[in-house]
């Protein structure tokens, strides 16, 4: 996605000058030395940040070691959801975002090769990982997860085969409305578009033929593309829809 006109890529102090202008060749945002009115990428010596409206957001694994640490990974649904007995099994996140669902996999023990089609949330990806890679306590389980910047659709049958789990969680239209989001998601939705092709990504993860694809929806949302799943689990706020395609 082009952000263009309403992004700038801002080199903050400490940035390598290479690196900022990778950031706003992928991005197609000008490179300055100051914020702008709208949305900015700010590169500095700690990292990537997005920038605006007075709020700032990094990609930070560090945030979700409450969930995944003292027994406590295996209450996560998602977990529950994708466990399995195949050996050294490979998830795929074809809609990573910033990345967190996909953290919970590689904890669980997956590889995790994660695809991010927007390059500004991508570059959020890229450097919470890196920050992770240094982590004592996310070292191991970042080091099981992989970022391609690109859309799914496209890339997700020539970049891995027959994974154990497709994981999809695209974005809802109905999650625009909710007056209660956190500032996390306020600047990501500036962002982020709903979903435009549901039918091509649940068609290009039933391609890749995994023997199960896990599908994120609101609690009373519609099916992904209309498709009926063989079974869902639902939570409080949440439903993962289950999809068991033939292998
Ligand atoms: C709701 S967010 C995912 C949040 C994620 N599950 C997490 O735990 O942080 C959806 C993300 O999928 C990305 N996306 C949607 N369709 C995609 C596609 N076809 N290929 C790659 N990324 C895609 C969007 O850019 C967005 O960042």
């Amino acid at each position: 996605m082009d952000h263009g006109s309403e992004l700038v890529v801002c080199m903050g102090s400490g940035a390598q000058r290479e690196a900022a202008e990778a950031l706003a060749r992928r991005t197609g945002a000008p490179l300055t030395d100051a914020a702008g009115d709208g949305l900015t990428l700010l590169i500095d010596k700690s990292g990537v940040s997005l920038t605006g409206g007075g709020l700032s957001l990094r990609g930070d694994f560090e945030q979700m070691l409450h969930r995944i640490s003292d027994g406590r990974l295996s209450h996560e649904m998602l977990v529950k959801i994708a466990k399995t007995k195949t050996p050294h099994p490979v998830a795929v996140d074809a809609t990573a975002g910033l990345g967190e669902d996909s953290l919970l996999l590689a904890a669980a023990g997956y590889e995790v090769v994660m695809f991010e089609r927007d390059a500004v949330i991508a570059a959020l990806l890229r450097d919470a990982l890196r920050r992770a890679k240094k982590h004592p306590a996310l070292r191991e389980i970042a080091a099981r997860m992989r970022l391609i910047e690109g859309n799914s659709v496209e890339l997700i049958s020539s970049a891995v085969s027959q994974p154990e789990l497709i994981y999809l969680d695209p974005m809802f239209p109905s999650r625009r409305k909710s007056g209660l989001i956190g500032k996390k998601l306020q600047l990501i939705q500036k962002l982020e578009q709903p979903c435009a092709d549901e039918e091509e990504l649940l068609n290009a993860a039933l391609n890749a033929k995994p023997a199960k694809i896990i599908i994120k929806r609101p609690l009373k949302g519609g099916f992904l593309a209309g498709r009926k799943p063989n079974y869902s689990v639902k939570g409080k706020a949440i439903r993962y829809d289950c999809v068991l395609p033939q292998r």
